[in-house]
Parts: structure tokens; C-alpha cells; sequence
């Protein structure tokens, strides 16, 4: 087979995405089945390009982010993916991977959502696979469970189900909603233990339970408040869902407790602003930094004011964003 002896590249761009409803905890680690659906919103002003090389003169796969060697556990997610890739390509050689970031290394903000899904449609093109959407995000799944949402385009549920059916779908175009994401950057340390880590805590919190029994109510209110581009409606859901993950996460045990000092400020100011009529509202990943959801109009607004609280390092600002894409 041809593919054996030549070199095989190709170079793919997706963007990272904030979870509305979030995704915490696992029914199966290794397959990275969620333990509820969950719904997000790509975010198309930040980008991750990544080319994959299959060449015979690589002595193993060898990974580059930002021009910087990654070797160990970053390596090896990486390798999982482009094992099943191979597998299924009935490919053995071994690939170079070159993946950069159009956002600051370091900025808090999560890019294994967009590596992955780069990383998958990248690696299937360069080993001559023609994957459709939902096995593309079945594959960027198994190297970040949030990377399957970044897949496809724009407003995007991930299912739960098997390995086969846990895929993500996209439930509205980045155009249909001129939303954005103003990120609150308080903190650019290193998390001490990460969001794989973290799912797998997720069962030793009494609150997890409760917290996967309310997806669907809630799943449902942000679903159909973004259906219906209802701010006010869809605001309250997303503060809720994510105050109630972080209470998972600081009743883990070991507890989980990723705010500082900055957040709770940035929290505060929030529902302060809104009672001056601003509309905006917040939510949290695995780590201090706090996103601001608003429309386009008042983004600039709550940009500036963001800026001015103490302990906030950097703000950066995305509008929606379309699926992986090949360059
Ligand atoms: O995809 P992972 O394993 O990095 O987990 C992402 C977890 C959260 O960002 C906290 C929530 C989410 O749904 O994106």
C-alpha cells in the first residue's frame, strides 16, 4: 500500500468552545463517555492549527504546541488518537504533529477541545481517511471528551450513549446567534491537576448525582433559550450549571477548588452589573478564569469594566465559531 512508504500531510484549524451545560465526569474513562449531554458554543475568534506528517523517517510520533516539544502524558493522548486513526487507515507509520494556537500559551483557556478536534480531522486526511462529521467527533472524543463539540459547527450538543452514539451535533449556526464570550483571564498558572483528573473525582462527590439528575431540566431551558436567542432566559441556566459542577468539584476527594480570590470579584461585579441593566452573565471551566456571556452589543462594555477590577490579567473577547475545517 502506497501509504506505507511516501509522507502523508495534512493541516486542519478548529476552535476551542465554552460549555453552556457542562460535561463532568465519566461512564467509561478510557472511551470518554459522559456521565450527562452536555451544550456549547464554539468560539470562532480563537484557533488551532495542526498539521500531521505519517513519515517512515520519524523514529515515533513526535509533537510540537507553539513550536515547543511535548513529550510524556501530552504525547501519549495524542498517540491514542493517532492509533485509531492508523487502525482504521490500516496505517504503521509513525507522524509528526505540529500544533499552534492563536491564543497566549498560558491564558487559562482550554485548547485541548480544539487540538483534538484539529488533531482528528487532520490526522484522518494525511492517512487517507474520508471521515463524515459524527466519526470525526467520535475520534476527537477520545482525546478530550469537550472535543467533540468543537467538531461541528456553532451551538453544539454532545449526546451521551455509547461509543458509537457519543457524538456531538450541531443545534445552530455560529450566525445564529451574535453572542460572545468575554474571558476574564485572573490566573495563567498551571492547573495542578487537570480536567481528566478531575472526571475521574467526579464520582467521589455526594453532589454528583444531583448534579447529573438536573442536566436534562437544565439542558432543556438553555436549548430552547438559545432556539429562542433569550439572554434572560438562558443566563440563569448557565450561572447555575456551573456553580453547580464547581460544587461537585470542591466536594471531590480529594476537593477540586480552581477559584481564587479574582473569580468570586469577577462574580460579584457580574450580578452588580446586571443590576444596572447590563445583561450578562457567568460560567467556569476547570480553572479560576471566568467567561462572560453577552450579545455582541454589550461586549465592549463589559470588556472595559472586566478590565478594571483588581487581579484581572487579560481579557479577551470571541463571537461564535464554525466546525473543524481542512487548510
Ligand atoms: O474535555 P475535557 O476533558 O477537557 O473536559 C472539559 C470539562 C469542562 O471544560 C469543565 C466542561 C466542559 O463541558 O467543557
Amino acid at each position: 500500500m502506497t501509504l506505507q512508504s511516501k509522507t502523508h500531510t495534512a493541516t486542519a484549524q478548529a476552535h476551542p468552545n465554552i460549555a453552556f451545560i457542562k460535561y463532568w465526569g465519566n461512564q467509561d474513562n478510557r472511551l470518554r463517555l459522559p456521565a450527562n449531554p452536555s451544550l456549547s458554543m464554539n468560539l470562532g475568534d480563537l484557533r488551532t492549527v495542526t498539521t500531521v506528517t505519517f513519515s517512515a523517517d520519524l523514529p515515533g510520533d513526535a509533537l510540537t504546541v507553539n513550536e515547543q516539544p511535548v513529550v510524556g502524558p501530552g504525547l501519549e493522548r495524542v498517540t491514542t488518537v493517532l492509533d485509531l486513526i492508523r487502525q482504521q487507515a490500516g496505517l504503521e507509520l509513525p507522524a509528526r504533529i505540529e500544533s499552534t494556537n492563536n491564543f497566549p500559551a498560558g491564558a487559562g483557556i482550554a485548547s485541548s477541545a480544539s487540538a483534538f478536534a484539529a488533531l482528528s480531522l487532520a490526522g484522518a486526511a494525511a492517512a487517507g481517511l474520508d471521515l463524515d462529521e459524527a466519526s470525526l467527533s467520535r475520534l476527537a472524543r477520545r482525546g478530550s471528551g469537550s472535543a467533540s463539540r468543537s467538531v461541528p459547527g456553532g451551538f453544539c450538543q454532545w449526546l451521551t450513549g455509547s461509543d458509537e452514539s457519543s457524538v456531538a451535533v450541531s443545534i445552530a449556526p455560529p450566525e445564529y446567534w451574535d453572542l460572545r464570550d468575554v474571558i476574564v483571564v485572573v490566573s495563567q498558572e498551571h492547573k495542578a491537576i487537570g480536567s481528566t483528573g478531575g472526571h475521574h473525582l467526579a464520582p467521589t462527590s455526594s453532589l454528583q448525582a444531583a448534579r447529573v439528575a438536573g442536566v436534562e431540566n437544565r439542558l432543556k431551558l438553555c436549548r430552547e433559550a438559545l432556539l429562542a436567542r433569550d439572554l434572560a432566559a438562558l443566563g440563569p441556566v448557565i450561572e447555575e450549571d456551573a456553580v453547580i459542577m464547581h460544587g461537585v468539584m470542591m466536594t471531590s476527594h480529594p476537593p477540586l477548588y480552581y477559584w481564587n480570590a479574582a473569580t468570586m470579584t469577577v462574580i460579584h461585579a457580574t450580578l452588580q452589573w446586571r443590576s444596572e441593566g447590563i445583561p450578562v452573565y457567568f460560567t467556569i471551566d476547570a480553572g479560576p478564569n471566568v467567561h462572560l456571556i453577552c450579545e455582541a452589543a454589550d461586549a465592549p462594555t463589559v470588556a472595559a469594566r472586566a478590565g478594571q477590577l483588581p487581579g484581572v490579567q487579560q481579557i479577551i473577547t470571541s463571537g461564535p465559531g464554525g466546525p473543524v475545517r481542512l487548510l
